[in-house]
């Protein structure tokens, strides 16, 4: 039987696909770091779980379309405190965040559109393309500028005729930028010139370090009509099998067309959204100590990282990742090889490979990105036993990509 272009081309996830390699790693007893994926170690808030407990219908029953009334004005009420006024019927609950960026991709773009997006970005934007029968057409930022965004002739220079939209994610998975107010006005200017949708993923946005402001598009002046943004309680509430998200936008017939959608798939999950009403009413006071906990984290795998000549990092504002260079030619072998062939005292560590985050072929070959939700004492080690692996892999031969003088100073 022959199955569609989609299911043929769709990328199988980067992060996910080093996976058999780990389980084979366990069962020879390794004890493993995940440095490689973003799931959160911070308890899910007991707020959350109260109220999943006084979940008394005796059926667990659909929902509406577009979310449960009460989270929707939580919602409101949460980004109300951003100063940012937006109001119920802006607002469609969705499975994750993941189903918003389908939603959006779907509402803006016919099969053969382009969306641009910085890269690296992350990755399962990929699939969701796919999925919508769209490319992403990638602007690239680099760590030597610390990933901020390029001219706005970069952008300019991607725009045909297909391009629907932009998207940027801030703070930014995977490098931890996060994008200023001007940088993002840049891009509204170019939204109303070239009559573009502006997309911003803000998944991230209560993770932003030594009081660095977050600057969201729902802010941006005269783009009411252009602006999507992609919500999720996810990481912000260490929720991430509940796939809660949102979809925001001002834009009427964005919203008309995405309930459709929305009401395709009849609801997002009902007794997870009664958990999300108690997250998203939770006083702001609660992310204080978690923001300090990711902080120090931050800090610690920096440190441990930074301990090693030949490593390229930036320190990342927000978020909790980081993209980080090495001095080896191909870190997907790497990141393989520290899974079949590394171990210190029955113990190893799992990393993403860069070029995953890239749609440029040949980029992100010589970058991993990892993931700080660990507890920092077992970053400490971590970073211990990544850069104890690549100096032995560097030893044992071929990985070693050529270093030109002065190219590969550690950097904040
Ligand atoms: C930047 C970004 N956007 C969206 C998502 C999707 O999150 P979820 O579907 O769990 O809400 C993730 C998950 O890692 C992410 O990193």
């Amino acid at each position: 039987m022959k199955l569609s272009q989609r299911a043929l081309t769709i990328q199988a996830s980067p992060i996910r696909k080093l996976a058999p390699l780990m389980v084979e790693a366990r069962r020879r007893g390794l004890a493993i770091h995940h440095l490689n994926i973003g799931q959160p170690d911070i308890a899910t808030p007991a707020a959350y779980w109260e109220a999943l407990k006084h979940y008394q219908d005796p059926v667990l029953s659909y929902g509406p379309s577009d979310g449960l009334p009460d989270l929707k004005q939580a919602i409101v009420a949460y980004f109300s405190r951003y100063g940012i006024g937006i109001e119920p019927g802006d607002v469609l609950v969705t499975t994750g965040g993941s189903e918003a960026i389908s939603f959006a991709f779907a509402a803006v773009a016919d099969f053969g559109g382009e969306v641009i997006v910085p890269e690296p970005f992350y990755t399962n934007y990929n699939g969701f393309a796919t999925l919508a029968g769209l490319t992403v057409v990638p602007v690239t930022t680099r760590a030597e500028d610390g990933f901020r965004l390029p001219p706005l002739e970069d952008f300019e220079a991607a725009i045909t005729p297909r391009t629907r939209a932009i998207l940027v994610c801030s703070p930014n998975n995977p490098t931890g930028t996060i994008f200023t107010r001007d940088e993002l006005e840049g891009l509204a200017r170019l939204a109303r010139k070239h009559d573009l949708f502006l997309i911003g993923d803000e998944v991230y946005k209560e993770f932003t370090y030594e009081g660095a402001a977050h600057t969201s598009l729902l802010q941006l002046e005269g783009m009411s009509d252009r602006v999507i943004v992609v919500d999720s309680i996810s990481k912000r509430f260490s929720a991430c099998g509940a796939r809660v998200g949102a979809l925001i936008s001002r834009n009427r017939d964005v919203m008309d067309a995405v309930l459709k959608f929305g009401q395709a798939r009849l609801c997002p999950p009902t007794a997870e959204q009664v958990g999300a009403i108690a997250a998203y009413r939770m006083d702001p006071s609660y992310f204080d100590p978690i923001r300090a906990e990711y902080q120090a984290r931050r800090d610690t795998l920096l440190a441990g990282l930074t301990a090693s000549p030949g490593v390229l990092l930036r320190k990342p504002q927000g978020a909790f990742y980081m993209i980080v260079k090495l001095p080896v030619r191909d870190t997907d072998d790497f990141a393989r090889w520290l899974l079949t062939d590394w171990q210190m005292d029955g113990e190893t560590v799992m990393v993403a490979p860069g070029d995953g985050f890239y749609a440029t072929p040949g980029l992100g070959g010589d970058e991993i990105r990892v993931a700080y939700v660990l507890e920092r004492d077992k970053l400490e080690r971590a970073a211990k036993i990544l850069l104890e692996g690549m100096n032995a892999y560097l030893s044992a031969g071929a990985g070693a990509r050529s270093v030109e003088a002065g190219n590969l100073t550690s950097c904040r």
